[in-house]
């Protein structure tokens, strides 16, 4: 959707890329330095994702975060962007409830970040909710195949919508999801073919996390894909860059530098 025609990416131009066979761009964002980065690169929309749990939190999963912590980052990357769409992710135990807790959650966001539209996990199970947000004006990106806010309850991070019932169930989420309103749909950790299946048979576009190659976009979060994320990083994530080897240099060199007095020098003091 990179084609410098778009000022500013609407839920139309979701719908356009997906008719005409344009691949949408997605990364996530928690910060106004990155967001700005990101959208002056010309990605298509940056999402704030509950992943701040586990990057930005310090948490092992995503679910003790709350609204109120995702606000500010929300508020943040939505102040720093001019083109891309802000989707704002509605947290575990805002929304699963009923439609009342998620359209009063989906409001926090809208009225209080600058978001664009929010995100929520769940197919069947989530689409009353969607039906909800989505009749009070409100774009809503569905999130299926593996939602890490039901890790428990799925057993761990396990790929879903493998064949038989397991397509099914992803068929089932998706149909239920596009027939709710959702403007898009994230499959997540889910085989390339499967999701093949979900985005032919659909007519609103399908976001890739770890879904392969033929889905109308992708999405990666940030610092796995930038490579500041330490330790285990799935199998679907490409590394663009190698931020923590980087900033590792990096640190080393100012504790040496500062150490034999190399830091600061002259030209980095002020004169009287
Ligand atoms: O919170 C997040 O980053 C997400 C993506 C992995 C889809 O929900």
């Amino acid at each position: 959707m990179a084609d410098g025609v778009v000022k500013r990416v609407r839920t139309r131009h979701f719908q356009n890329a997906k008719e005409q066979g344009i691949p949408i761009t997605g990364l996530t964002s928690y910060d106004a330095l990155t967001a700005g980065i990101f959208d002056r690169a010309g990605i298509d929309f940056l999402l704030v994702g509950d992943s701040a749990g586990n990057n930005v939190l310090g948490y092992d999963t995503t679910l003790p975060v709350t609204v109120d912590q995702l606000i500010p980052l929300t508020r943040a990357v939505a102040g720093a962007v001019q083109r891309a769409l802000v989707v704002a992710d509605m947290p575990f135990g805002s929304y699963e409830t009923g439609p009342d807790e998620a359209l009063h959650t989906a409001f926090r966001f809208m009225k209080e970040t600058g978001a664009h539209a929010v995100k929520l996990e769940g197919g069947v199970r989530s689409a009353e909710q969607i039906r909800r947000i989505v009749a009070a004006g409100i774009p809503v990106m569905a999130h299926i195949g593996f939602t890490p806010q039901s890790e428990h309850g799925l057993g761990g991070h396990v790929i879903q919508g493998r064949q038989g019932e397991g397509v099914e169930q992803l068929l089932a989420d998706a149909h239920a999801v596009e027939a709710a309103g959702a403007f898009a749909v994230v499959l997540e950790m889910v085989p390339a073919q499967a999701a093949r299946q979900v985005t032919e048979q659909l007519s609103i576009p399908t976001i890739s996390v770890g879904a392969g190659p033929h889905t109308t976009g992708q999405l990666l979060v940030w610092t796995d894909w930038a490579g500041l994320t330490t330790g285990r990083i799935p199998k679907f994530v490409k590394k663009y860059a190698e931020l923590a080897e980087i900033l590792d240099g990096a640190a080393r060199a100012y504790i040496a530098d500062v150490a034999s007095g190399a830091y600061p020098d002259e030209a980095h003091s002020y004169e009287d």
